[in-house]
């Protein structure tokens, strides 16, 4: 069973320290939300975890079962089974979502799919992601709506089948009917062989997946995990009163 440990990790952006001391394991299987105020450091978090060269570990730790990531490329992470979906996802114009879907599969499975087979696969994910057949041949994100970006995402991880998959704000920007399409779509894709890292701001999308554990971010770490009643309760009350009723109590 594949399992992500961060341990007492710290990073900083341009020499500004974010995540400041943070804990956090996920094994498969486990769904784990993180929420918490803008600016907390949870993409920054996503972002490290991913080896984005702008983000810089100044101590801490990452592992995958126990060997340390943190010096790894990005496609050596991407291989050991950890996807990061984008809360602003990138455009890429000239490259259809098709080739980009089967280069990356091609990328990390090693056995390469022939054209048929991998569009027999896309077919039946979007059939299950209710996304419309014309999508695929569209260029990578160019023109995409908002909402058309994160089914993309979503897509993109059913086709990798990640061991660990890290989304971030993916719910962000939905319609009603697309927020429960791509909730379910998450939700379908969860399951004894995948760990998710949900980071959202809101209850609604937790309505569709119930995460096993909820923590919460303030100023880059971790001052509260709970159930998936924290999410409830964090609706109700807002952070600064969860973070005020925890300094009354301690
Ligand atoms: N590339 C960057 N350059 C400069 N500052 C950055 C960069 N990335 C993050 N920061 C700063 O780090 C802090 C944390 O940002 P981060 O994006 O991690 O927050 P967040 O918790 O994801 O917030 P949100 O809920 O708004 O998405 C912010 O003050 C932000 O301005
Ligand atoms: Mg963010």
């Amino acid at each position: 069973m594949t399992k992500l440990q961060i341990k007492d990790l710290h990073v900083s952006v341009k020499g500004k320290q974010i995540v400041k001391g943070l804990n956090l394991t996920i094994n498969q299987g486990e769904i784990h939300a993180l929420m918490g105020p803008n600016g907390s450091g949870k993409s920054t978090l996503a972002q490290a975890i991913m080896g984005h060269p702008n983000y810089n570990i100044d101590s801490g730790d990452i592992l995958i079962d126990g060997e340390s990531i943190i010096n790894l490329p990005v496609d050596k992470r991407a291989k050991k089974g950890l996807f990061l979906s984008f809360q602003y996802p990138a455009e890429v114009p000239g490259v259809s979502m098709m080739n980009f879907f089967r280069m990356a599969m091609n990328a990390l499975n090693g056995a390469p799919k022939t054209i048929p087979e991998f569009r027999q696969i896309v077919k039946q994910k979007m059939e299950v992601l209710k996304v419309d057949e014309s999508f695929a041949k569209r260029y990578l994100n160019e023109g995409f709506s908002g909402g058309e970006k994160k089914k993309s995402e979503i897509l993109q991880m059913a086709l990798l089948n990640p061991k660990i998959a890290i989304l971030d704000e993916t719910d962000s920007g939905l319609d009603i009917d697309a927020l429960k399409t791509v909730s379910e779509g998450i939700s379908s894709l969860a399951g004894p062989e995948t760990g998710l890292l949900l980071i959202t701001h809101y209850n609604r999308m937790l309505k569709y997946i119930t995460p096993h554990f909820v923590h919460i971010l303030v100023d880059g770490r971790i001052v509260k995990s709970g159930d998936s009643s924290l999410a409830m309760q964090l609706d109700e009350k807002g952070y600064e009163n969860i973070i005020k009723e925890m300094t009354v109590s301690s």
